[in-house]
């Protein structure tokens, strides 16, 4: 059922990976099943990085943390978290533990294009076992392991999926305005947000920094160009300088002229939070922001709606979180514990209602989760899935950082053409 849909995914990810040679299996596969691990887990230190450090975020990572502490009370979970949404500064501090020798037991890395950065650059295991023994292609998508995988062998557990197309909007703001519920594609929207702006709403759109942009338009990109011409940019094929790319850098430029300033490294929650609060009337951010909905406590429905990007309805913009055992990782026994307890139908239920994403796993029943989420499983099984280019998925972390340099560049001198240009650029020198 979900296997169709993914397949795009599952392409530009291949393709990514075409031509990795240094991608072979690593000789140290630990014997140990997790099977086979001690109850109560391996003992000593679990040092585990992400990038959940604080808000909502955090209340995620504390989930996991108290079910890990049940479950395997022989081990002491080290959080090793470093804030910045989407990782924008826990991804330098990793890159240099990894680079000195000193690994976490597990980090956060998306699945796609980032994590087979660390697989071609010989920094993770393979954890088959791991996946095996939580019942592999019986519980998570194929598709998804198909992400994870390079020359038969699984490198992460992932934890979870995130949706990034979604507008969330305050509806007191828009009935101000008598903006509509959803409107049909991104012209509609745009016409709306002149009348939020007639209205006297000053932020029709709130906007953050760097990567809060480039995930803004990705999701332009995706209603310009669908999912299939999207997905087409991340082949060698990709052509970046089509009237397609051009149309949607014309309307990214357009959303942008009734968004706030923002600087490069402002962070997600507080673009959110002027949805909240009332400041702006829409925010597009993925769906980990309706924990900081619900975290303001927030109610569905009477302080915030959902839509999807306008243009982009039937279209999963995709993301997932997983988790890795790092090579030369101090404690890697204590490392499948924790991997096993994220993949457990345990750990992605209690993440996952935390977080505002969906189990990766297909056998954790919906009926426990709230509106919104119900809604994500609904699409995930149903729509078509694009890659993000923000968290991961589509491209390499050197591609993505490239892009991220051009809509910061942008952002400042708002120069169409040269935005268009960098883009052809970064596609030339990183596609494979
Ligand atoms: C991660 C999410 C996280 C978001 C904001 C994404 O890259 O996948 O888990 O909530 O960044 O930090």
């Amino acid at each position: 059922m979900r296997a169709q849909p993914l397949v795009a995914v599952a392409f530009a990810a291949a393709l990514t990976l075409a031509g990795c040679s240094s991608a072979a299996p690593t000789a140290s596969q630990s014997p140990s099943s997790a099977a086979s691990a001690p109850a109560g887990g391996a003992g000593g230190d679990v040092g585990v990085f992400t990038w959940w450090a604080d808000g909502s975020e955090k209340v995620g990572l504390e989930a996991l943390e108290k079910l890990f502490k049940e479950k395997y009370p022989n081990d002491t979970f080290v959080n090793l978290a470093v804030a910045g949404g989407a990782g924008s500064n826990a991804k330098a501090k990793l890159a240099a533990d990894l680079q000195n020798g000193n690994p976490p037991d597990s980090f956060q890395g998306h699945a796609g294009a980032e994590l087979q950065d660390y697989i071609r650059a010989d920094q993770i295991e393979p954890v088959n076992d791991v996946i095996t023994t939580l019942g592999g292609a019986s519980v998570f998508p194929q598709n998804l392991l198909d992400l994870l995988t390079v020359q038969g062998n699984i490198y992460s557990v992932p934890s979870n999926i995130h949706r990034a197309n979604v507008v969330w909007a305050n509806p007191e703001v828009l009935k101000k305005a008598g903006a509509s519920a959803e409107p049909a594609d991104i012209d509609a929207w745009l016409a709306d947000m002149q009348k939020l702006k007639d209205a006297g709403v000053a932020t029709p759109l709130s906007v953050g920094g760097t990567w809060t942009q480039l995930q803004l338009f990705e999701t332009v990109l995706i209603a310009d160009l669908g999912v299939d011409g999207y997905t087409q940019l991340f082949t060698a094929q990709g052509d970046w300088g089509s009237d397609g790319v051009k149309k949607a850098v014309a309307h990214y430029a357009k959303l942008l002229s009734y968004a706030n300033t923002a600087s490069d490294g402002d962070d997600w929650p507080g673009a959110t939070d002027a949805v909240i609060n009332g400041k702006a009337a829409y925010n597009v951010m993925g769906d980990w922001a309706v924990a900081q909905f619900t975290l303001k406590n927030k109610k569905d429905g009477v302080d915030y709606t959902y839509f999807p990007v306008p243009g982009t309805k039937g279209v999963f913009d995709f993301l997932a979180d997983s988790f890795t055992l790092p090579k030369n990782a101090k404690n890697p026994g204590g490392s499948k514990d924790w991997l096993s307890l994220i993949g457990s139908p345990e750990g992605q239920k209690a993440f996952n209602l935390a977080k505002g994403s969906i189990p990766a796993r297909t056998d954790v029943p919906s009926d426990d989760f709230p509106a919104y989420q119900k809604t994500a499983m609904a699409s995930f099984k149903s729509d078509k899935i694009a890659p993000s280019i923000a968290h991961g998925a589509a491209v390499s972390q050197a591609w993505n950082s490239d892009m991220s340099t051009a809509i910061s560049k942008f952002y400042r001198s708002k120069d169409q053409a040269t935005l268009v240009t960098d883009l052809v650029a970064a596609a030339k020198k990183n596609a494979v």
